[in-house]
């Protein structure tokens, strides 16, 4: 379960909804790992704030392909793993942004690896793509990048999040795909993971679902056959919505 609280929050609200998703989760049995994403500002406070606990990690948004660098305005993975053991790389929203390729997130995530931080591995089809039927090619050619830079033993710290980007809360569209076409995804991705690494690599890897996730209809995706997860956005940064999600997410897997 990762939050991506995105560019929601305040830094005062990001320390606040911390806080209060520590409260709240203390009585709550939690047996996934469950994981927010604050920008960079807030990670150390809210590391600060999940130091001890068993229950909930810290993740980045992303950080730059490159270890160091001349590159105004990036934030290196040496900058960010005092305070997260996890990050999200190649989002939709900072492919665009960065006219980041397969090749980057590949990188980025090989990189992420060597520093002991897990990798949340943004994949989806556009809209159009969708249209078109394109979804089986284009996760196929962004698996098939991706792989191809990776390791047996960096396959089975993993995390692949298959978020359709039309799918995603601030497009809008209010569409969300079938439980069982994400299953069909999250099959692809595992048939693809064994084809270069072999069916145990393909079991351990994590195939998590993004978009629109909400405590109403979180279940109905991590009840589909290899799917392990979500990655709510929007939801995650309302404490509520975000605890009752991992309730819910709890109660699946029971
Ligand atoms: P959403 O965002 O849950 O608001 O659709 C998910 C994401 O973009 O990671």
């Amino acid at each position: 379960m990762v939050g991506n609280w995105k560019m929601e929050l305040s830094h005062k609200a990001a320390v606040e909804c911390a806080r209060a998703i520590k409260k709240m989760l203390s009585s709550v049995e939690v047996s996934a790992d469950v994981v927010v994403c604050p920008s960079y500002p807030a990670l150390p406070e809210v590391a600060e704030i999940f130091k001890n606990s068993e229950k909930v990690g810290v993740g980045a948004q992303h950080v730059h392909w490159e270890e160091t660098g001349a590159v105004t305005g990036a934030v290196s993975v040496l900058q960010v793993s005092a305070f997260a053991q996890w990050c999200i790389v190649g989002h939709s929203e900072q492919r665009e942004l960065l006219g980041m390729s397969e090749e980057h997130v590949r990188d980025t995530a090989r990189l992420l690896l060597t520093h002991g931080i897990t990798p949340i591995v943004c994949i989806g089809e556009t809209f159009t793509e969708r249209q078109r039927e394109e979804t089986v090619s284009r996760v196929t050619q962004q698996m098939e990048v991706l792989l191809a830079g990776l390791t047996r033993p960096g396959i089975s710290k993993l995390v692949v999040a298959y978020e359709p980007i039309w799918a995603i809360s601030s497009q809008n569209m209010g569409e969300t795909p079938e439980p069982a076409a994400v299953a069909e995804v999250a099959l692809l991705i595992r048939k693809l993971t064994a084809t270069k690494f072999g069916g145990d690599a393909a079991e351990r890897l994590r195939v998590i679902y993004g978009g629109s996730v909400k405590p109403d209809n979180v279940a109905a995706y991590v009840s589909e056959p290899g799917v392990d997860g979500a990655l709510p956005g929007n939801a995650s940064t309302m404490v509520s919505q975000f605890v009752e999600i991992v309730k819910q997410v709890q109660k699946a897997a029971e």
